[in-house]
């Protein structure tokens, strides 16, 4: 019995120590890197690519990128990111060859946007956006912007600040996060003539869904329809203050979902933030004032099909 337990003794003392190497390692190590492979991306930019690009990036880019001091894509701080992901900071994306995309390939923007691996070979956790389902000619129009001579991505020095991830997201990102595969074919945009198709393209790739279902932790960035509560809200996201804003259900729920909206409430919520009868719509619902109305429309149209799910979501409301 006395040996049992000193055995029993040993071992528990020898996992407690490797496990207590591990930790100390992974808490020194860095985020883990990948192979990056060497993509050719031709970039035809014409005046129509830039301003659908600009369009895209004000969208999609800008809540994080966009820096109110300088005016231009240089990075901040983002105080929306969840504290235990550690201190992170975006990153100055304007053409300067220091601190900005000025060394970078086309060919390295679109691997890091399509897998999460930047030019180094590191792996960029969630907290930088990844457009895995996004049409090539879609990016084509965001790269063409970014290196377009619009003021906002033109040579900017301003120094960037490395985000400092903590042992949460070092340690997730070798259990949980990986990078996405690189898709072997080029991805096709929607036909635009059919209404629900273009809408559940624009509901994938601004997405819609990953705010508007049930939890970031559970979303499928690769297959947004598997992502659990598929737009049946009650997620939380931070506002710019670091407080929780509920994200409403965006089914067809007649009760609790949008199920009894007209397309024109929808087309208000969403271009301006405005809402029949209540407060207008706050952060980090930011009004997607560069949708076509018919891309707005498209959104309802497509949002009308899916499966409508009973969920009703408190709106958070702070004075
Ligand atoms: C939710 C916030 C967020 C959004 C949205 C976002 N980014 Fe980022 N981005 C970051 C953060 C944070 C980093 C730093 C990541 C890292 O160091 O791994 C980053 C890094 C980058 C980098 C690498 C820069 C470098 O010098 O290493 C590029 C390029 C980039 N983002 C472009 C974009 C573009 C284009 C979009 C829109 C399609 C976008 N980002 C959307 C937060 C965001
Ligand atoms: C960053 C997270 C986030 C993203 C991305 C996002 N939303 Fe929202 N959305 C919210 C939050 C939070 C609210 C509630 C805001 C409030 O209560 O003031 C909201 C509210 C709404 C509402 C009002 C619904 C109601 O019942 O009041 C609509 C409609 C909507 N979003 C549509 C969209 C569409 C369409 C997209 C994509 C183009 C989108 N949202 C992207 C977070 C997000």
């Amino acid at each position: 019995m006395k040996k049992t337990l000193k055995i029993f003794g040993i071992v528990i003392t020898s996992i407690i120590v490797l496990l207590g190497i591990v930790f100390v390692y992974i808490g020194m190590s860095d985020i883990p890197s990948y192979e990056v492979q060497k993509i050719e991306f031709e970039v035809k930019s014409t005046p129509e690519s830039i301003e659908r690009g600009k369009n895209l990036t004000m969208m999609l880019c800008a809540n994080c990128h966009l820096n109110k001091e300088t005016g231009k894509l240089t990075g901040k701080k983002l105080l929306e990111a969840p504290t235990e992901f550690g201190d992170i900071y975006s990153q100055n994306i304007t053409q300067d060859k220091k601190y900005g995309i000025g060394e970078w390939t086309n060919g390295e923007l679109l691997y890091l946007f399509r897998t999460g691996i930047k030019r180094n070979g590191q792996y960029s956790p969630p907290y930088m956006a990844k457009l895995p389902n996004m049409a090539d000619e879609d990016i084509n129009a965001i790269i063409s912007f970014l290196k377009s001579d619009n003021p906002m991505v033109v040579e900017d020095s301003t120094p960037d600040t490395p985000p400092a991830p903590s042992f949460l997201t070092k340690l997730l990102c070798r259990i949980a996060f990986k990078p996405f595969p690189m898709p072997t074919e080029k991805i096709a945009l929607p036909d635009t003539n059919n209404k629900v198709e273009l809408g559940k393209y624009l509901a994938y790739n601004l997405e819609c869904f990953s705010c508007h279902s049930s939890d970031f932790k559970t979303n499928n960035f690769l297959e947004p329809e598997l992502s659990k509560g598929y737009f049946a809200g009650g997620n939380k996201p931070l506002d710019e203050e670091g407080r929780v804003k509920f994200t409403p259900n965006l089914t067809p729920d007649k009760e609790t979902g949008i199920g009894n909206w007209s397309k024109d409430d929808f087309v208000n919520a969403v271009k301006y933030g405005i809402k029949k009868g209540e407060n207008a719509l706050t952060n980090p619902m930011t009004p997607y004032t560069q949708l076509s109305d018919q891309e707005a429309e498209a959104i309802f149209a497509y949002l009308q099909t899916i499966p409508p799910i009973k969920n009703k979501v408190e709106r958070s409301v702070y004075n």
